[in-house]
C-alpha cells in the first residue's frame, strides 16, 4: 500500500443535544477539523463524521420544561450545533443524530450479539425514586448534604466542595432536584454488559499503541482496580431507543452514543456510491479509525466502546486521541466571569480562523489542559497572522502590479530557499501534523515567515523601485516573496481555509495543494491583492466577554409580578428606557420545584425570549399558547435556578389566582414597541 492509498475515518465527540456548542467544545473540533483537512492536502482520502448526542434524561427533561417535544429539541439543537461549526469551517462529511433509524438497528444488532455472547447480566438494584414525577433519579438528580465534609446541596454523585464521591443513598436529608421531595429506594431490574469477559481482548488492545502513553497508564488502574459490569439500561420515561424484547426498559445513551459514530457514516454510505460500510467498519477493514475525544471520556471509548465493537463483530479503532480541557486565562471557564462563551457569541465579535489559528499554536498531541489567555490571543494572532505571514504577501504583491505588469518573474532567483521552505515543510511541518503536534508545526512556519520576511527586507525592493533600471530585480523579489508564502499559506490551509481560499483567489493558481508547492508559481498574472486578515481589536474580545457574562443566581421571585404601586414620580426620559413590546406565547410550561412560575417561550417578531413569570396561579399553560401579552424586552436577563429569564410580562392584580397579563387589541403583531 502505497502511503496515497490511506483510506481514514475520523469522529469527534458527539455534542449533547440540550445546550449550544462553547469554545471548549470547539478545542476538539478544530482539532480534528485540522486534522482531517491536512490529510486530504496530502491527498489522503480522510472522511470526517459526528452527530448531535440527542438521548439521555437531561434531554427529555430540558423538552419538558419547554413544554415542546424531545424531536423538536433535537432537530433545533441540530440546527444550531451545525450552523455554528459551519461558521468555524468545521467540514464535516456526515452531521447526523443517534436519534436515527440507523442507530436504532445498529445498537439493536450490537446489543443482541452481546447478549448471545453471554455478555448481558440483567440484576435487581435500589436506585432513588421521586414519586411525584413517578421517576428513577440519575445521581445527578438527587441533591443533599456531602456524607464527607457537609457541604448543602451537592449532587448525588460527588461534592463539588470536597471532591468526595458517593452515591446518592448516602446524601444527607436527600431530595429530587425535580419535585424537591425527598426520594424513596425502589427496586428495578438492570441490564449490564459484563466488561470482565473482554478483559484479556482489552489489555492486549489497550498496551499495542492504540491510545496515548498517559491513557494507556490510566488503564493499568483502571484494570487494577478491576473492570466492574456496565449498567446499559435505564427505567421509562427515557428519551431513548426501547432495549429490544423488554417493557419500559431503555438503552442508556452511552450504549447508543458511540455507536452513532457507525450510524452517521451508514447515513452517508447511503448517500455516496464510493463509499462502503464494511470496507471501514468490517472484521477485516484495513481502513484508519481515529477518535478524538476529550481524556474524561476516555473510559467510555477506551474500554466500553472496543468492547461493543469487538462483541457486535466490528473492528476495532486504530487509534483514540485524547486531547485535555480548555481554561480561559488559567481558570476554568465560568459564567459570571464572561469566560463561558458561546460559539455564536464568540462569532458574533471575532473572526473563526483567529480561534483556530490560536488553538493550533496551543495544541500538542497530549491530554495537557490548553489554556486561551485573551491578552496573549490579541498579541499573537496579531504578531504571527497579520505581522508575519500576511505581510509578506502584502509587502510584495503591489511591487509586482506596479513594476512587473501584474505578472511574476520567469523563474526563481533563489531556487536554494525556496527548496529550503519545502524541505522543512517535509521534515517539520508534516510529520508535527501528522502527530498532532500542532504548536510545533505553527512555530516551524512563523520561523519560515520571519525568515521570509528577513530575505525582503535584505533585498529592500522598495529601494530598488526607486532607482530606474531595476524593475526585473523588484519582480525578482517579489517573485520569491511570493512564492514563499504561498508555500507558508499551503502549510497553514488545514488552520486557515477561508484565508486560504482568499490567498487561492489572489495568487489566481488554483487551490493549494501540499502536492502542488514542488513547482514554484512563475510568469503568471495574479490579481490585485486584497487585504487577507486584519488585526484583531482587544476592544472586541473585552465586548465578548462582557456579553458572556451572566450574574451569579438570584433567588427566584415569588410574589406577584406587579407591586403596589409605589406613587414615586419618573421622568419621561426613564419611562422612555422601558423598551415594552407585544409579545406572542409560543409555548408555556410548569418549571419543576417552583409552584408560582411558568416558563414561557415569547415570539418578539422572529425572536425568541425565554421568560418566568409569576402567574402559575392564575393560568394554565395551554390556556396562554397563541395569545398575545406585553413584556418588558430590555430588562437585564436574570439567573435563575431553572435557566436565564430573559425579560418579564406585564400582569396586573393581587396575586395567585387573581392576576392577569395584559393583552394588546386585536391588530398588534408580536414585536411592536409600545409607546
Ligand atoms: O461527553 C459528551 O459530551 C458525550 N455527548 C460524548 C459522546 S461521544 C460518543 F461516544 F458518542
Ligand atoms: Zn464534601
Amino acid at each position: 500500500m502505497t502511503v496515497n492509498d490511506r483510506q481514514i475515518l475520523v469522529t469527534s465527540a458527539l455534542p449533547y443535544a440540550n445546550g449550544p456548542i462553547h469554545i471548549g467544545h470547539l478545542v476538539e473540533y478544530i482539532q480534528t477539523d485540522i486534522w482531517a483537512r491536512f490529510q486530504r492536502l496530502r491527498g489522503h482520502r480522510c472522511i470526517y463524521v459526528c452527530a448531535d448526542d440527542a438521548h439521555g434524561t437531561p434531554i427529555m427533561l430540558r423538552a419538558e420544561r419547554e413544554g415542546v417535544s424531545p424531536d423538536a429539541l433535537i432537530a433545533r439543537m441540530a440546527e444550531d450545533h451545525q450552523r455554528d461549526f459551519a461558521d468555524f469551517g468545521i467540514h464535516f462529511d456526515s452531521y447526523y443524530s443517534t436519534h436515527s433509524p440507523e442507530n436504532k438497528t445498529l445498537a439493536g444488532l450490537i446489543y443482541e450479539r452481546l447478549q448471545a455472547g453471554g455478555h448481558i447480566a440483567t440484576r435487581t438494584i435500589r436506585q432513588a425514586f421521586d414519586e411525584k414525577k413517578g421517576m428513577f433519579l440519575p445521581d445527578r438528580f438527587v441533591r443533599g448534604g456531602c456524607p464527607r465534609c457537609g457541604a448543602p446541596d451537592q449532587y448525588g454523585d460527588s461534592c463539588e466542595a470536597c471532591g468526595a464521591t458517593y452515591s446518592p443513598t448516602e446524601l444527607v436529608n436527600p431530595v429530587s432536584a425535580l419535585s424537591g421531595d425527598p426520594p424513596v429506594e425502589r427496586e428495578t431490574e438492570h441490564f449490564f454488559v459484563k466488561l470482565g469477559d473482554f478483559e484479556p481482548m482489552l489489555r492486549q488492545w489497550t498496551r499495542a499503541g492504540h491510545v496515548q502513553d498517559e491513557i494507556a497508564h490510566k488503564l493499568d488502574e483502571w484494570f487494577t482496580a478491576g473492570l466492574q459490569d456496565w449498567d446499559i439500561s435505564r427505567d421509562a420515561p427515557y428519551f431513548g431507543f426501547p432495549i429490544p424484547g423488554q417493557k419500559d426498559k431503555y438503552f442508556y445513551v452511552w450504549l447508543d452514543a458511540p455507536i452513532g459514530y457507525m450510524a452517521s457514516f451508514m447515513n452517508l454510505c447511503a448517500r455516496r456510491e464510493d463509499l462502503d460500510f464494511e470496507a471501514f467498519w468490517g472484521p477485516d477493514s484495513e481502513a484508519e479509525l481515529y477518535h478524538f475525544i476529550g481524556k474524561d471520556i476516555a473510559y467510555f471509548h477506551t474500554l466500553f466502546w472496543p468492547a461493543q465493537l469487538h462483541a457486535g463483530g466490528f473492528r476495532l479503532p486504530t487509534a483514540v486521541f485524547c486531547h485535555g480541557f480548555l481554561t480561559v486565562d488559567g481558570l476554568k471557564m465560568s459564567k459570571s466571569r464572561g469566560t463561558f462563551i458561546s460559539a455564536r457569541n464568540y462569532l458574533d465579535h471575532l473572526g473563526p480562523e483567529y480561534l483556530r489559528y490560536y488553538f493550533a499554536a496551543k495544541l500538542g498531541a497530549g491530554i495537557d489542559d490548553i489554556d486561551l489567555s485573551l491578552a496573549d490571543f490579541v498579541q499573537r494572532v496579531n504578531a504571527d497572522l497579520v505581522g508575519k505571514l500576511v505581510n509578506i504577501a502584502s509587502r510584495c504583491a503591489g511591487f509586482i502590479h506596479r513594476l512587473g505588469g501584474g505578472k511574476l518573474s520567469g523563474a526563481l532567483s533563489e531556487p536554494e530557499l525556496y527548496a529550503r521552505f519545502l524541505g522543512r515543510g517535509e521534515e517539520v511541518v508534516a510529520p508535527a501534523f501528522e502527530g498532532r503536534e500542532y504548536g510545533r508545526a505553527i512555530r516551524e512556519v512563523m520561523a519560515l515567515a520571519d525568515v521570509a520576511n528577513q530575505y525582503i527586507d535584505e533585498k529592500k525592493p522598495w529601494v530598488m523601485a526607486k532607482e530606474t533600471g531595476r524593475e526585473a530585480e523588484v519582480q525578482a523579489v517579489c517573485t520569491m516573496g511570493l512564492n514563499l508564502f504561498r508555500v507558508l499559506m499551503t502549510y497553514l490551509k488545514p488552520v486557515l481555509p477561508a484565508t486560504a481560499a482568499r490567498a487561492e483567489a489572489f495568487l489566481d493558481a488554483g487551490p493549494l495543494d501540499w502536492r502542488a508547492i514542488g513547482e514554484p508559481l512563475t510568469g503568471r498574472a495574479i490579481k490585485p491583492f486584497e487585504p487577507l486578515l486584519t488585526r484583531i481589536d482587544m476592544d472586541k474580545v473585552e465586548q465578548m466577554v462582557e456579553d458572556a457574562k451572566e450574574p451569579e443566581a438570584a433567588p427566584a421571585p415569588t410574589g406577584p409580578l406587579v407591586e403596589d404601586p409605589i406613587g414615586a414620580e419618573i421622568a419621561f426620559q426613564d419611562f422612555a428606557k422601558v423598551d415594552l413590546r407585544v409579545a406572542r406565547i409560543e409555548a408555556a410550561s410548569l418549571v419543576e420545584g417552583a409552584d408560582k412560575l411558568l416558563r414561557l417561550t415569547l415570539d418578539i417578531g422572529g425572536e425568541t425570549r425565554n421568560v418566568f413569570a409569576g402567574i402559575r396561579g392564575a393560568y394554565n399553560p395551554q390556556d396562554l399558547e397563541g395569545r398575545l401579552t406585553v413584556m418588558v424586552a430590555n430588562l437585564a436577563p436574570r439567573k435563575m435556578r431553572f435557566g436565564v429569564s430573559e425579560g418579564m410580562v406585564l400582569a396586573a392584580g393581587p396575586g395567585g389566582a387573581d392576576l392577569w397579563i395584559l393583552s394588546p387589541d386585536e391588530g398588534a403583531e408580536p414585536g411592536m414597541r409600545i409607546k
